[in-house]
């Protein structure tokens, strides 16, 4: 008999069939007469409860069904007395796949805090919360890919190992095969690499940009989705070593093309989420954060504000004249610390922020430089909750502009050829962002801490799993 899915069987046309339900066991309750065992299959948020009518089962049958067994059941689906479900199972045939030993199994009781399930990351995707989790993951990672097949834009591949490092900010992770007890030097102490795989050094990739500009000015507009790998060693809530970014990349995009896109994109898969995992969200909102449906629908319909780092420096100068506390300074030239983008964002605005033209010293160097000679078209949205939500910029597409500041930063580009031949043939104007995936989770579901909406997270000292 063919099994049906928990999410599909609360169908009132199947009121009175037979029907083959497996899952794994949340609870079991009763008394001699009759027992209640509540049945998930991680199809939905939702158990199913079985009726076991103690006059067609034994004790004895029944002992194995303990939180976190596996079972097969066959019953028919009949309408609900009890309250909080529709149907439930009056069962006929059980079978037990796998038992799951009470004194052992670590997913005993409810309420189990969110540092204890991460030293059970194996198993916490058979909890309520991390099942509501990972459902809207994949939910938000099909509606990335709904939005750009419907806006004409091509899902590009780019490489995880990489020569190059896109933000040049040196937090690249190593790849080689060379034996590290035993390395060739050359007479400065510098490692040689000729007879390493790749006969050069070679790292994770922290961005596909550098990749995605090279299919933009080709395909037009494309995006990347897939892992990114930082070894910055920050151990906050909002970083992982390994996270995975969508990097959308659009020829002849100006600023405002660019800040659309990201007001169009984020919208877009909110409201995906609102539509498509509504059974999560209002578990996740009943549960972990009572704001969270209110909060969703607010930005989904609401314009995002539009500020220059310029005007931004004034608003927080002026906060810190009116009294406002911040553990770092603030000026002119500053990166702003996450204190300050909430202060933005949750406090004066009470609204998204798109971030604009920052002071070119502290942004990467392919951004494209203003008339000002100081700033560039860079943009960072900025989210309640989590502050940097989204990087992107304008891309320098002037040669020389281009190779000045190169050249000012001292970068090596010797291994990137390939990239700057893109303004020697055919450049173009062409903008685009990254969208930290996690990022946006955090914000969908409301969980807090980072390591929570990814399934196996990767930090410093931690790579278990
Ligand atoms: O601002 P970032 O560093 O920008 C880039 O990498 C550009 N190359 C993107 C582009 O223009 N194509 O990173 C982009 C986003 C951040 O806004 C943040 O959401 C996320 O990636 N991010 C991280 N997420 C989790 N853990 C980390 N360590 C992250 N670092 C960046
Ligand atoms: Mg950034």
């Amino acid at each position: 008999m063919k099994r049906t899915k928990i999410v599909d069987i609360f169908n009132p046309q199947l009121i009175g069939a037979e029907v083959s339900v497996k899952g794994w066991v949340r609870t079991r309750r009763g008394n001699k007469h009759v027992q209640f065992v509540a049945l998930n299959d991680g199809s939905t948020i939702k158990n199913i409860q079985i009726v076991f009518d103690m006059e067609k089962f034994t004790e004895e049958q029944l002992k194995p069904i303990t939180t976190g067994a596996s079972i097969h059941v066959i019953g028919q689906l009949v309408e609900s007395m009890g309250k909080g479900q529709s149907a439930e199972i009056q069962a006929t045939s059980l079978e037990i796949y796998g038992t799951a030993d009470p004194e052992t199994y670590p997913l005993q009781k409810k309420g189990h805090t969110m540092e204890f399930l991460r030293e059970k990351a194996h198993l916490r995707p058979r909890t309520n919360t991390f099942g509501a989790v990972f459902r809207i993951r994949h939910n938000m990672a099909i509606a990335i890919h709904q939005f750009f097949h419907e806006h004409g834009f091509f899902y590009f591949h780019t490489p995880i190992i990489t020569a190059s490092d896109c933000e040049g900010a040196g937090q690249m992770f190593q790849v080689t095969t060379k034996n590290l007890y035993d390395l060739k030097k050359d007479e400065n102490g510098s490692i040689i690499y000729d007879d390493d795989f790749f006969g050069k050094q070679a790292s994770l990739t922290v961005s596909g940009q550098l990749e995605g500009e090279l299919a933009a000015t080709a395909l037009g507009s494309i995006y990347t989705f897939g892992p990114t790998f930082r070894a910055e060693n920050s151990n906050t809530p909002r970083h992982l070593a390994e996270f995975w970014m969508i990097e959308p990349e659009v020829a002849f995009a100006d600023l405002n093309d660019l800040m659309d896109l990201e007001e169009e994109f984020i919208k877009y898969c909110i409201r995906w989420a609102l539509d498509n995992c509504k059974d999560d969200l209002e578990f996740l909102n009943n549960m972990i954060d009572k704001g969270l449906i209110e909060r969703l629908n607010e930005v989904v319909n609401t314009e995002f504000v539009r500020l220059p780092y310029t005007e931004g420096i004034k608003i927080l100068e002026e906060a810190v004249a009116g009294g406002k506390k911040f553990e770092f300074p603030v000026y002119w030239g500053c990166d702003l610390a996450s204190e300050h983008e909430r202060y933005l964002v949750e406090e004066h605005f009470n609204k998204p922020v798109i971030m604009t033209d920052y002071p070119k010293e502290i942004k990467a160097f392919y951004m494209k430089q203003n008339e000002d000679g100081k700033t560039v078209q860079g943009t960072d949205v900025l989210f309640p909750q989590i502050g940097e939500i989204i990087g992107g910029s304008v891309r320098e597409e002037s040669y020389d502009k281009l190779m000045t500041r190169i050249e000012e930063l001292n970068i090596p580009m010797k291994d990137m050829w390939w990239y700057l031949d893109t303004r020697r043939f055919g450049t173009v104007p062409h903008a685009g962002f990254g969208l930290g995936f996690e990022r946006l989770l955090l914000f969908v579901t409301g969980m807090t801490n980072i390591r929570d909406v990814i399934p196996f997270p990767r930090t410093p000292n931690n790579a278990e799993f």
